[in-house]
């Protein structure tokens, strides 16, 4: 049985190897890479799943700004270690984070994803709702998630990354 706990220093070596298992060395070309180095991470909403001290899997968050205003939260990477995978581990750890983020207040969720695995959470596409990212992507890969029912209403514009001073002070 698997434990899930927030992400600590010591698992940075293990999340970078099954990161680049799973997308490959050249992830940090992506758009959603050159988003998160404008970025901090959100300590409550990077988890990981461990079992028997080995990593089994990962999620991280980042903060965002659409139209340098409007806050929304990055969701990704996420990724299984692939003879773990289909075991439920990765609906459980998406599900778990998107409740907490909105215990935590937070209202607008981005992902660059595969719609068929994320339609099940709220995922739909962000293209469609006015959103635009500042590099290239899949234009049926850029999905966006309201936490809040109308949190994207008027909200259009370009994505970035956001350094957030709270947890600047934290890290
Ligand atoms: C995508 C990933 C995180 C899913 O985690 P997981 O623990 O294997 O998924 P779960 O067991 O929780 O969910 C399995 C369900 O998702 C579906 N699924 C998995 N990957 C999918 C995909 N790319 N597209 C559509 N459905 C997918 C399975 O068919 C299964 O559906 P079911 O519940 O109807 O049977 C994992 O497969 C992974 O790490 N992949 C490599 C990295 C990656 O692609 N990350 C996501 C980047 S957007």
């Amino acid at each position: 049985m698997y434990e899930i706990t927030p992400e600590q220093p010591q698992d940075h070596a293990a999340i970078e190897k099954l990161l680049d298992k799973s997308f490959g060395e050249d992830r940090f070309k992506k758009t959603a890479y050159a988003l998160r180095q404008n970025s901090n991470s959100i300590p409550e909403l990077c988890l990981v799943a461990r079992e028997a001290g080995n990593l089994l899997a990962s999620i991280q968050y980042w903060h965002l700004k659409i139209a340098g205003e409007v806050p929304a939260l990055l969701l990704g990477p996420i990724a299984v270690q692939p003879e773990r995978q289909g075991e439920g581990i990765g609906v459980g750890l998406i599900r778990d984070t998107l409740q907490l983020a909105k215990s935590l207040g937070h209202k607008i969720v981005i992902l660059v994803g595969d719609p068929a695995y994320y339609g099940r959470f709220g995922f739909s596409s962000a293209f469609e709702k006015g959103l635009e990212l500042p590099g290239p992507v899949e234009a049926h890969r850029f999905l966006v998630c309201e936490l809040e029912d109308g949190a994207l209403d008027n909200v259009k514009g370009l994505v970035t990354g956001h350094k957030a001073l709270s947890d600047l002070a934290l890290n």
